[in-house]
């Protein structure tokens, strides 16, 4: 069931539906959520039987932004780097989740039993509100202090953007708090501060550049930190990472504008002239224009600047597959550090 967050009532109905232990769908800024309670252990294990996730794969969790969100990394997290504070400070409420040393006895199923814990605090108001209304005790409730939510969509899907997409992969029996169209469209941007220096596990909205900005330190990636790291500790599991995720049904190519359009030439050769009565079995969503596109061909143009193109790229996939084709054809993004969080989710939805 779907109801609208600006309709009165909604917000308590996702709020109670929340404390007696059951599943809703929650917007965000980045993509929509499957949340419960972060801290109800047989919630927790009811998301990962929804998605079809494997149970040791670590969930985020969302907390309210009361006090900055500080209140909430509190009661998750057993210390808090000062680096990892000052991204807290500059980037919560906003699309930036932190990986901390978990708190003993605290969201541990959402942590599928690691020892740390990813926490974001979303910017959407309508996830705000609701986790605001958890946190309340004024008639006696104990507070929620968290909703753990990965993103709604099947295991190693792509993640949805509207309350319709999460309807159409999760089904119509949950509930789903309808925000609108993600604003940002890409998941959030996942540094590890557990490892003494910031690491990126998962690129996002928010850049490199940014967080070096904000915290004054360089940005270490994964491979980087596992090469020096002189304990040898093992990368954290995350699904996110994983190279074949966010994938839509049809086979996702990557290729530049030149071999593009040689691709659609040779199509057109082999393709009968207008051939338009059947459907469509190739889409192709390029910023360049090409020249001479059969008919038969589903074109999209992707846009030109990598924040509009990670607004609709997931809907974009998903419309593919709706029109049934077989291929998708994409234009590589630039390699520019503004596109990096786009790139990265159409290497992994192009990967074998
Ligand atoms: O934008 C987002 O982050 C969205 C919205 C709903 O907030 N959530 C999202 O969740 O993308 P999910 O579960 O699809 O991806 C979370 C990623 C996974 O790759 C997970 O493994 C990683 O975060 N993660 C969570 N907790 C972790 C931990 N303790 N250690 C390492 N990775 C962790
Ligand atoms: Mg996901």
């Amino acid at each position: 069931m779907i109801l609208s967050a600006s309709a009165p009532d909604s917000i308590a109905a996702c709020a109670a539906t929340t404390r007696a232990g059951g599943l809703i769908g929650l917007p965000t800024e980045t993509v929509y959520g499957l949340g419960a309670d972060a801290d109800n252990e047989a919630a927790v294990a009811q998301i990962f039987a929804a998605k079809g996730r494997p149970s040791d794969h670590p969930l985020i969790v969302h907390v309210s932004s009361q006090d900055g969100g500080m209140s909430g990394a509190a009661h998750y997290a057993a210390q808090v780097a000062p680096f990892a504070q000052q991204l807290m400070s500059a980037f919560w409420p906003g699309p930036l989740t932190l990986i901390l040393p978990r708190r003993a006895g605290v969201g541990e199923a959402a942590a599928g039993g690691q020892g740390t814990i990813g926490l974001r605090c979303p910017a959407h108001p309508a996830a705000q509100a609701l986790l605001r209304a958890l946190r309340d005790t004024s008639d006696g409730k104990p507070p929620v202090w968290g909703i753990a939510a990965p993103s709604a969509n099947r295991f190693g899907r792509v993640s949805p953007t509207t309350a319709a997409h999460v309807a159409s992969e999760l089904g119509p029996d949950l509930l789903i708090l309808d925000g609108g169209p993600c604003d940002l469209g890409i998941e959030s941007t996942i540094i590890d501060c557990t490892r003494g220096a910031p690491v990126l596990l998962r690129p996002g909205s928010i850049g490199r550049q940014q967080v070096e900005q904000a915290c004054g330190r360089r940005l270490l990636s994964n491979e980087e930190l596992s090469e020096q790291d002189p304990r040898g500790l093992q990368p954290p599991k995350a699904s996110g990472t994983l190279v074949s995720h966010y994938a839509p049904v049809a086979q996702v190519r990557l290729m530049d504008a030149k071999a593009m359009q040689t691709a659609v030439d040779l199509l057109a050769t082999v393709m009968h002239p207008g051939g338009s009565d059947t459907k469509p079995s190739i889409a192709v969503y390029a910023r360049t224009a090409l020249k001479s596109i059969p008919l038969s061909i589903l074109l999209r143009r992707m846009p030109d600047d990598a924040v509009a193109t990670a607004y609709q790229l997931f809907a974009a996939l998903r419309s593919f597959d709706e029109a049934g084709v077989k291929l998708i054809w994409v234009e590589t993004p630039p390699e520019t550090p503004d596109w990096e969080g786009v790139r990265d989710r159409l290497l992994r939805a192009s990967a074998p």
